[in-house]
């Protein structure tokens, strides 16, 4: 494996008159930048990346960020949530329970496009 863990943060834009909304406008771009400084601090440059994704398609409930191995899923993410999914999900392999995805996650998503 190239990489330890992969953390995808969607940074994806759209006009603002979408009704999805996008990640981009809730800060994506810092969320991951936040990621690299920590990375950074850590020591884990070449070993930890983040990687800005285009839409992972969870726009109406983003910014959204995606960690591998493993697949944790977390929405509704702000710059200040990144230093908790880091040390609790990057260094000790731990979710943040309240920023976590969940099946009523995606079941508010179809609900809000009437799936
Ligand atoms: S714009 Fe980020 S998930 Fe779609």
């Amino acid at each position: 494996m190239r990489y330890r863990k992969q953390i995808f943060v969607c940074t994806n834009e759209r006009s603002q008159d979408s009704p999805k909304g996008c990640c981009a406008s809730g800060g994506g771009s810092d969320i991951r930048y936040e990621f690299v400084k920590l990375i950074n601090e850590h020591g884990l440059n070449g070993k930890v990346r983040s990687n800005k994704s285009g839409c992972l398609d969870a726009c109406e409930v983003g910014p959204a960020v995606v960690i591998y191995p493993g697949g944790l899923w977390y929405t509704g993410v702000t710059v200040e949530d990144v230093p908790e999914i880091f040390e609790k999900s990057i260094l000790n392999n731990k979710s943040v329970e309240r920023l976590l995805s969940t099946q009523r996650t995606w079941d508010d998503l179809d609900k809000l496009r009437n799936v």
